[in-house]
């Protein structure tokens, strides 16, 4: 039997508590290590074999909504591979903060990054600086997964196309 990750009950997607479960793809193609887009309708979902068990959630990095199925699995720590936010999918959490900074999901702020020993160098101002500085980091949001017959199955909610 697979293990399935669990996660913060209250971080379930809006209406995927009640929804009815979707095949969305065969057990043996989420091989452990592997991150999969899968899509029902307008719905992007990422599947991921981390190193703790199935789990699902959007296929869109909390930060500014890159793919996150082309990123990285460390463990249970998925990179996203647009400004190399790290987010924990355990606890939907962010390990690391965007290069480009910004916010926290409880409001801190964080700096662009800079390399060590370096001064940051000072951003222009304007709209995009600002656009940076005001993006809030979300909490990763989950979708129900099950195994039946080697397929994993996701609970979408009505809404999406489906
Ligand atoms: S879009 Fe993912 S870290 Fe920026």
């Amino acid at each position: 039997m697979t293990d399935l990750l669990p996660y913060p009950p209250e971080l379930a997607a809006i209406g995927a508590a009640d929804a009815p479960f979707r095949p969305a793809l065969p057990l043996a193609d989420l091989p452990p290590g592997a991150l999969r887009r899968v899509t029902f309708g307008e719905l992007d979902v990422l599947l991921v074999h981390s190193e703790r068990g199935l789990v699902a959630t959007d296929d869109r990095c909390p930060h500014m909504s890159a793919p996150l199925s082309i990123g990285a699995l460390d463990g249970c720590v998925v990179a996203c591979p647009l400004h190399n936010g790290r987010f924990d999918l355990a606890t939907g959490g962010v390990v690391q903060m965007p290069t480009t900074g910004g916010l926290y999901p409880d409001g801190r702020y964080q700096p662009v990054w800079c390399p060590p020993g370096q001064e940051p160098k000072p951003d222009p101002p304007g709209p995009k600086t600002d656009a940076r500085k005001l993006t809030r980091i979300r909490r990763l949001r989950y979708y129900p997964v099950r195994v039946v017959n080697g397929v994993i199955e996701v609970a979408v909610p009505e809404g999406w196309g489906t």
